[in-house]
């Protein structure tokens, strides 16, 4: 982002140094001198074109460079600065679209209360990412049914299993 706007303050002050340099200094003695007025105003119409053209260039260019960036950045950030993977954030789609509804965890803004809250029983109550990961498999993998209500087995298996699995541990409780 920086970079973007220093080459822009960098790039019209460079345009503007070199129609100085080409037309202007030039432009405006030929321009005061007798019997040749029209050298001084070509130039000076060139230096606004050229300027209208550089600053167009970057009334686009900016904006979309500014777009792009943002979209790209906010996908991999997480709760508390975390930076998300591509599989992770795979993983954040797949809790969203079957695990929301029923748990409450932070990174998701997912509110649901049929199961435990996640931030709590897997982000505070497990230490380890690896524990809080074998927990979430585990949980994915047989379901649960211990008198606190109802969550299906293998709502996800494979690859998928994994990624949400990863994401919660990762994310959960940070925040
Ligand atoms: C239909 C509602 C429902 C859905 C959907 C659901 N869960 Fe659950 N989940 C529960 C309930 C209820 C419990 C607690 C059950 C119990 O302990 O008796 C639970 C417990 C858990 C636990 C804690 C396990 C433990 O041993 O403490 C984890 C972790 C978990 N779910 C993760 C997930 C993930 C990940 C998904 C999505 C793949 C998911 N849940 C989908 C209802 C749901």
């Amino acid at each position: 982002m920086l970079i973007i706007f220093v080459s822009f303050w960098v790039l019209l002050g460079l345009g503007v140094f070199f129609v100085a340099m080409r037309g202007g200094p030039r432009g405006a003695v030929e321009g005061s001198e007798i019997g040749r007025p029209q050298e001084g105003s070509k130039a000076g119409q060139r230096m606004v074109t050229l300027v209208v053209v550089v600053l167009f260039a970057f009334g686009l260019a900016v904006p979309a460079l500014v777009l792009s960036f943002n979209g790209a950045h906010k996908a991999a950030v997480a709760v508390g600065g975390l930076h998300l993977n591509a599989e992770q954030q795979q993983g954040r789609e797949l809790f969203a679209r079957s695990c929301a509804v029923c748990h409450t965890l932070a990174a998701t803004k997912s509110v649901g209360r049929t199961g435990p809250n996640l931030d709590v029983r897997v982000g505070q109550d497990i230490a380890t990412p690896a524990g809080r990961k074998a927990l979430v498999l585990g949980a994915i993998a047989e379901g649960r049914a211990r008198g606190f209500g109802q969550m299906p087995a293998l709502l996800y298996q494979g690859k998928e299993a994994e990624e949400v699995a990863n994401f919660v541990a990762t994310v959960a409780g940070r925040h």
